[in-house]
């Protein structure tokens, strides 16, 4: 197809988007939970989505070194995986985590299909990360963070996951630029994320703007003494 072509594709698509989402809206209700709607997940890993996305520039500004241990929370059908099971290598580990039985599918085949021995699928509580305790020198968050519903007491049981030194990313949709991703009502503000991590007891330690439509928030566990909301 030709790049003119191309760039037209995205813009149809646009216009193309209060249709689709009549015909199936593009988040589901599920167990009480409103989350990303799986008949659409095709487009999370459409070759388009690289260009605003921008995956490899994502990974380096994660800062992640050979031999940790990494998780993807709300991993989908995979677009991060197998760039973080390079980043970690041979002799780190990736959990990949889903609540979605058709997106865990995904995964599984993902890993079986790539031989990623350093990937560990896991199916997640929608209130829990269902991970390990200081299991993580990195909890990443692509595009999911908006879908968890009482964030703050979840990232408070976040923080207990975190190995010594870890960190949290949170890449997220602004709220203020349209085209690919949620509806406007569905995004929150690196504002917002930052409130709401600093309530469940971390510190913001790096904001990366380079995306043209979202942010990358880093966060570490706040100082000694600064109290993350019980629960
Ligand atoms: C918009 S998709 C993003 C998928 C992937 N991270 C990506 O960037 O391509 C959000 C995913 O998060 C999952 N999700 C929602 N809430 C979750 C939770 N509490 N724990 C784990 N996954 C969750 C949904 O099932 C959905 O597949």
């Amino acid at each position: 197809m030709k790049a003119r072509n191309l760039r037209s594709v995205p813009q149809l698509l646009l216009l193309l988007a209060p249709l689709l989402t009549a015909c199936a809206p593009f988040m589901i209700e599920s167990e009480g939970h409103r989350i990303f709607n799986p008949v659409y997940r095709g487009f999370l890993t459409w070759g388009l989505r690289d260009s605003w996305q921008r995956p490899e520039e994502v990974i380096a500004a994660l800062a992640i070194r050979p031999g940790q241990v990494v998780a993807d929370v709300g991993a989908g059908n995979g677009y991060f995986v197998d760039e973080l099971a390079a980043a970690v290598g041979a002799e780190g580990r990736v959990y990949a985590t889903e609540v979605q039985q058709i997106m865990l599918e995904d995964l599984h085949a993902l890993v079986a299909k790539g031989g990623l021995a350093n990937v560990e699928v896991i199916e997640a509580e929608f209130d829990d990360p269902s991970l390990p305790s200081a299991c993580c020198d990195l909890v990443f968050f692509a595009n999911v963070y908006k879908e968890i519903q009482d964030r703050v007491p979840y990232m408070h049981r976040v923080g207990r996951t975190l190995r010594g030194g870890g960190r949290v990313a949170i890449l997220g949709f602004r709220k203020d630029v349209r085209g690919p991703g949620p509806p406007p009502g569905a995004r929150l503000s690196a504002e917002k994320v930052i409130e709401e991590l600093g309530r469940a007891g971390f510190r913001s330690s790096a904001r990366h703007d380079f995306l043209p439509r979202q942010y990358l928030l880093i966060f570490e566990l706040g100082e000694a003494g600064s109290e993350p909301l019980a629960n």
